[in-house]
């Protein structure tokens, strides 16, 4: 019997009851095993075996990572930083480390992420094929990607391995998803982390579904299971900031928390998601949180049913049993209070053995991959390891948290429980059963597993400070002195010990970091700078002509007005100020020329000659308030008003000027000329190189002028300038495209214009040529070539990198 098919029927309370029953027993069995593990590490702490063992690896281990005396007297070979990424990988190839630290690094993901045995020759080959791969990305950045890129979120990465696996749709999913979960994460926690940690899951789950495959797979079916790779990855990495982060948080009342872990365990006991009504009244009373477990329940349902139904017949109780064991283990470690001086060894390891080996373990059945009897037993073993590195490194934060781990509860209570393992000891303890009972003494796991071990008491080291460090191992260390001499020796003399992921990590916070300051940066500018066009744009009545004069200019004024959103101007302003160093006042009677024109073409645009529309900017068109012929003559006069403010503009040459206003109306002439060929096109067959040419005269060329006006007047190199005028190409048809998407799916309140009305006209657009899902990868296609664009322009322009983001993210 599978769950799926129990749902489609009416449940029955009996079969509830035995799917209950199921996931319970599977938690005790779980249970069971890892008490067995953990009294097999004590009884291997008490012998102090583990401890002779170790010094006599680590005896082998240091003839390739401590150099002789006279060598490190004269240690000359200092790299860069890892800080600077390029540079850093480039100095480790010419020192000749490069491929060491790929392979080790490659070894130890297998290892930890995939569960494989080091000693198994097809893994060996696979390590080397990956390591192989990496390193060809790494030395040729900008070529093809051939691993999902995790080092930051960047938009145009992810989007281009997602072309070049076929998968592009998948890709474009899931920026939309991540988007909406960093929008929906409540203050408090932490976006970027949200972010991080569901790239991370995605690409552990891509990794498990490449590994099945070899280059006998064939193409199509390749791409069929990344793409569900990458959303069963979303729909269960989902779990991360909206189970676990959460349930941590504080951001729920102690009544809603038990609530909402009642409300996930009932789902994974029944494997069927409960209805809003039924989650509903336990967030009501305080109301703050009801629209973020809305959100949450939505989204978390539409991840448990995508997961259900890709479980293969009989696999999908194996994934809720997991998953369920998974959650349990984590809840009964959160309820745990670090006041409580009273529990066993038993309380604090068994359920840090299950849930840390259950992250991997459920990452893995979520893909339902074959059957391996190796992996899951080593994967059990394995986890713990991990955990107690990372407790490690975290002790004075859990502390300060007042979180129950192994080492906070023994750094509280050693003194009067000598019945408590130490944790340190428990660690090594862990890499000499691994290296010994798991994975056979096989040389490859010994020299792996010692070189993590050594790279985190250094990084450990580097981030408390020796002080601190120390002191912390004057504690921890005692119990095995011989052992703990041999690795502080290590600790500090031994090199090639470096780890990618931890680079990776690194890079991955300061990339998000940098994006997100920049990103709120720009976002400050954009309000700032929309208020002060939106001030300078009426035109002020002095009209000469009595009474007629004033209702056109109050009918031009109206247009102004209303929701527009400034797109044109924030980008001439943009690049004025932050790309050429421009002063605002300078560049002012640009800005307004920029949005007179814009508007000028929108009245016409809305005209019955034209696309016949009735609202704009949230109002009624001109037209329609008005009449056709107050249309007209209001956006002659705005064009009129546009030449006249660039005529205006001081402090720079005259034929510098007149160039700019020489190149303001041949750019207006193919504007015009661009609609034109919009009306004639209607109802016709295009293909797609006319569809661009149509959309780059009546679109493209208004944000190539933005671009290129302030850096004319700021005698900009003739480089640059084809640099902006290839990002404005791009820009200009992705805004196009998002305007075409938007009046196919959008909502009218929103967009201030009525959707629909392409269709209603029989305009050709991107949607009607290539359908909405060709549409949005088209749009991708050009947000890439665009932010290509980018990269090579000067980093004071860089802020179109956010405008660009804006552009294809927009909802109006
Ligand atoms: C609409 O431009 C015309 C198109 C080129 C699609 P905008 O979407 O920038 O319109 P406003 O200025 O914000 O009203
Ligand atoms: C208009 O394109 C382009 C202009 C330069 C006016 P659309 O006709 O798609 O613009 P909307 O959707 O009416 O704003
Ligand atoms: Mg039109
Ligand atoms: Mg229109
Ligand atoms: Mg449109």
């Amino acid at each position: 019997m599978s769950l799926t098919s129990s749902i489609e029927e009416p449940e029955s309370e009996h079969k509830l009851r035995a799917l209950e029953d199921r996931a319970r027993e599977a938690y005790r069995r779980s249970e069971r095993q890892a008490a067995e593990y953990l009294e097999e590490l004590t009884v291997l702490v008490r012998s102090g075996k583990y401890a002779d063992e170790l010094t006599e690896d680590f005896d082998v281990w240091k003839k390739s990572h401590v150099r002789p005396w006279p060598a490190r007297f004269f240690k000359s070979r200092v790299g860069p930083q890892p800080q600077d990424y390029d540079l850093y990988i480039r100095w480790m190839e010419s020192a000749g480390k490069l491929d060491d630290y790929l392979e080790r690094s490659v070894s130890y993901l297998y290892m930890r992420d995939l569960g494989r045995a080091l000693n198994d020759p097809d893994t060996q080959k696979r390590v080397r094929h990956t390591a192989a791969g990496l390193k060809r990305s790494l030395l040729n950045a900008g070529g093809p990607q051939e691993d999902m890129p995790t080092d930051g979120f960047d938009m145009a990465a992810l989007y281009r391995w997602g072309q070049q696996e076929g998968i592009q749709e998948a890709v474009i999913w899931m920026i939309a998803k991540m988007k909406r979960v960093s929008e929906n994460i409540p203050e408090g926690m932490s976006a970027e982390h949200a972010q991080r940690k569901l790239l991370k899951i995605i690409a552990g789950v891509v990794l498990h579904a490449r590994e099945e495959m070899d280059e006998h797979t064939p193409k199509a079916e390749r791409s069929r299971r990344l793409d569900e790779a990458v959303r069963l990855g979303y729909s269960y990495g989902l779990t991360y900031p909206f189970v676990d982060d959460l349930l941590d948080s504080d951001l729920l009342t102690d009544a809603e928390k038990a609530r909402y872990s009642e409300l996930i365990r009932g789902a994974l006991l029944s494997g069927r998601v409960p209805k809003w009504d039924e989650w509903n009244h336990a967030f009501e009373s305080g109301g703050r949180n009801l629209e973020l477990i809305r959100y949450i329940h939505g989204e978390l349902g539409e991840a448990f049913e995508y997961i259900k139904s890709r479980q293969a017949e009989g696999m999908d109780s194996a994934f809720f049993e997991q998953a369920y064991v998974f959650f349990e283990a984590q809840d009964v470690d959160r309820t745990k209070s670090l006041e409580d001086g009273g529990y066993t060894a038993d309380q604090l390891y068994v359920p840090v053995i299950l849930k840390s080996s259950g992250s991997r373990l459920v990452a893995r059945s979520v893909g339902q991959a074959d059957e391996d009897g190796g992996f899951e037993r080593r994967t059990f073993f394995y986890g713990i390891y991990n955990q107690l590195a990372d407790d490690f490194a975290d002790l004075f934060d859990d502390l300060e948290a007042g979180a129950v781990t192994p080492y906070t509860y023994y750094w509280k209570y050693r003194a009067e429980r000598p019945d408590l393992p130490n944790p340190f000891e428990m660690y090594w303890a862990v890499i000499a059963y691994l290296i010994r009972d798991v994975y056979g003494c096989d040389p490859n796991t010994r020299e792996v597993l010692l070189d993590r071990a050594i790279n985190g008491l250094k990084r450990a080291r580097r981030r408390l400070g020796i002080p601190r460090y120390e002191e912390l191992m004057e504690l921890l260390a005692p119990g095995m002195p011989e052992l703990n001499k041999v690795i502080q020796k290590m600790v500090k003399k031994a090199e090639d010990v470096e780890f990618f992921d931890k680079l990776l990590r690194d890079r991955m916070l300061t990339e998000m970091k940098r994006d997100r300051e920049e990103r709120e940066r720009f976002r400050g500018l954009l309000d700032e700078i929309r208020a002060e066009i939106d001030e300078a744009l009426p035109i002020a009545s002095d009209s000469p002509v009595p009474f007629v004069g004033h209702s056109l200019i109050d009918a031009a004024n109206y247009s102004l007005a209303g929701s527009g959103k400034r797109l044109r101007p924030i980008l001439a302003r943009l690049t004025a100020t932050e790309g050429y160093g421009l002063s605002r006042e300078s560049v002012r009677p640009l800005l307004k020329s920029l949005e007179y024109l814009h508007t000028a073409s929108l009245i016409f645009d809305d005209l019955p000659s034209q696309d016949n529309a009735g609202i704009r900017r949230g109002r009624q068109t001109l037209h329609a308030r008005y009449d056709g012929a107050t249309a007209e003559l209001s956006g002659l006069l705005l064009i009129q008003q546009g030449v006249r403010e660039q005529s205006t503009l001081q402090g720079f040459k005259a034929e510098t000027v007149l160039e700019l206003m020489r190149y303001s109306a041949r750019k207006a002439e193919e504007l015009c000329m661009g609609q034109a060929l919009d009306l004639k096109s209607r109802g016709l067959d295009l293909d797609l190189e006319r569809l661009n040419e149509i959309c780059f005269y009546k679109t493209g060329v208004a944000f190539e002028a933005c671009l290129i006006m302030p850096a004319m007047l700021a005698g900009a190199p003739e480089r640059e300038l084809k640099l902006l005028e290839k990002f404005a190409y791009h820009a200009g048809i992705a805004f196009q495209i998002r305007d075409d998407l938007l009046d196919a799916e959008g909502e009218a309140l929103n967009l201030g214009k009525p959707s629909g009305q392409d269709e209603a006209n029989g305009s050709s657009t991107f949607v009607s040529v290539l359908g909405i899902r060709g549409a949005k990868t088209a749009m991708w296609d050009h947000y890439c070539e665009a932010s290509d664009a980018v990269r090579e322009l000067p980093e004071s322009l860089r802020f179109l990198k956010h405008l660009l983001d804006v552009l294809v993210q927009r909802e109006r």
